[in-house]
């Protein structure tokens, strides 16, 4: 193990970020300091470029895809929604500082734990947040299922515009609920809308609520005031409750805008709830923290009541870390944004430049690119025994490339022939990920 002081210096860059890790200025003024300094509007406070290795931390993406696939080496595992980057410097400070104290009881959040999330709310996207509606939920799916089960009934038909984020296919039945799926138009651009005659249809034969997920995973869409507005009146002259994930709303790319979804209008903020949180922002994963809120801070009580969910306590290392990401990491996130801009337009350069056979047009948020290989599945051929299309395509990229990727068909009836690939890793290693897809494509 490396001394993390030390990489913590290493890791933050500049003037400013040694006086951070030394205590001698708080981070707001070394964040100043910090910024302009840097191209494409990054500070350069943060050494994102540097490869940092996961391998034997045990994780999904790494590990767990590695061990699955032997004798293949993944060297570029792009599946599991989480980064490649070491987390906000003050996060690790702030665990660390908790760890000094080795009793782990019952514990109530840090003091300023609401105060950071209205502020980081506000601050970044001007919503406005009532602090009394929010609660914490040991996940987002986990306060998604609560208040689905608040607001429907077993047996009740859930809107889901897909492509869409595949553990939704699991919460609605977790909520005994069904699944009514409604396919997204394409537009000409590569940006994506709801086919609204066809959730006006699923809302009269009385579906109860409708999901959206907001920048939508995994077709890095971010929807617009206006069609998070007719979504919302579609809901309202239907009855229908919205759930609204904003859990990836740090991640937008320059030519986009976030708009969340209560924020529209009135109508949006009395029907609906939010969930957010930190961990995809400062992958914080699995430290089971995120949190929700709404107009009503009695509605939040009756999902607590009635969904057992006052039962999801809170992880004392989960609020900690998220309460310090919220606290200091803006500039982190500034940085991390930006480099995340720069992956989509690699992406792009190269499908347009050298890997033809692989459609894709820089998304809008999230660090999730929906890339269309269709022509490399036509040059594949058929897939083998049970094999789904998107299976047989993951099966050649880890095999061919060391590039695991996820199969379309995951998010929905209308996948076929896509990969999702997570762009949240550094220019470098995209970078050779993409030559050896390149060369496996050109050797088929
Ligand atoms: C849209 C969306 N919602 C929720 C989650 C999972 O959140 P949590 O682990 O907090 O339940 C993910 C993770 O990839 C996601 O992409």
């Amino acid at each position: 193990m490396t001394n993390t002081k030390l990489d913590r210096r290493l890791f933050m860059k500049g003037v400013g970020a040694a006086a951070f890790v030394t205590g001698a200025v708080n981070l707001p003024a070394a964040s100043a300091y910090a910024k302009g300094m840097g191209s494409m509007g990054m500070s350069m406070a943060y050494d994102l470029n540097e490869e940092y290795n996961r391998i034997g931390a045990g994780d999904f993406k790494w590990d767990g895809i590695r061990k699955m696939n032997r004798p293949y080496d993944v060297p570029y595992p792009m599946g599991v929604a989480d980064m490649d980057f070491r987390t906000c410097p003050h996060v690790t400070e702030a665990l660390q500082t908790r760890l000094n104290n080795e009793c782990w009881g019952y514990e109530a959040a840090p003091e300023d734990y609401i105060d950071n999330i209205v502020a980081w709310n506000k601050a970044r996207y001007n919503q406005t947040v009532n602090p009394k509606s929010i609660k914490n939920s040991l996940g987002v799916l986990d306060g998604v299922t609560s208040v689905l089960r608040t607001v429907t009934k077993p047996g009740d038909k859930i809107i889901l515009h897909t492509p869409n984020y595949s553990s939704f296919f699991h919460v609605i039945p977790d909520a005994l609920c069904e699944l009514a799926e409604s396919d997204l138009i394409l537009n000409k651009d590569g940006t994506y809308d709801f086919d609204y005659d066809d959730t006006e249809r699923l809302l009269k034969e009385g579906a109860s609520a409708i999901i959206i997920c907001n920048p939508q995973n995994p077709t890095g869409n971010c929807w617009t005031a206006e069609q998070l507005g007719k979504i919302g009146d579609l809901a309202e002259k239907y009855n229908a409750f919205v759930v609204a994930d904003e859990i990836h709303c740090d991640f937008v790319n320059k030519h986009a805008k976030y708009t969340p979804y209560a924020a529209v209008n009135s109508t949006n903020a009395k029907n609906s709830a939010t969930f957010k949180s930190a961990s995809k922002s400062f992958n914080l994963a699995a430290h089971r923290t995120a949190y929700m809120f709404c107009d009503d801070p009695d509605f939040m009580d009756r999902v607590e009541r009635e969904a057992n969910h006052y039962r999801a306590l809170m992880h004392t290392m989960g609020t900690i870390a998220s309460n310090a990401a919220y606290k200091h990491g803006a500039q982190y996130m500034d940085d991390m944004q930006a480099y995340m801009d720069k992956n989509a337009h690699i992406l792009q350069d190269f499908c347009a430049k050298e890997m033809k056979d692989v459609n894709y047009k820089a998304h809008e948020g999230t660090y999730l690119a929906w890339i269309d290989c269709s022509k490399v599945a036509k040059k594949l051929g058929n897939p083998m025994g049970n094999e789904t299309v998107g299976d047989m395509m993951q099966r050649f990229f880890i095999q061919k490339a060391g590039v695991n990727l996820n199969p379309g068909e995951h998010y929905g009836r209308t996948g076929e022939g896509y990969m999702r690939m997570n762009l949240a890793t550094q220019h470098s290693r995209l970078h050779r990920a993409l030559e050896a897809m390149q060369s496996a494509i050109k050797n088929i």
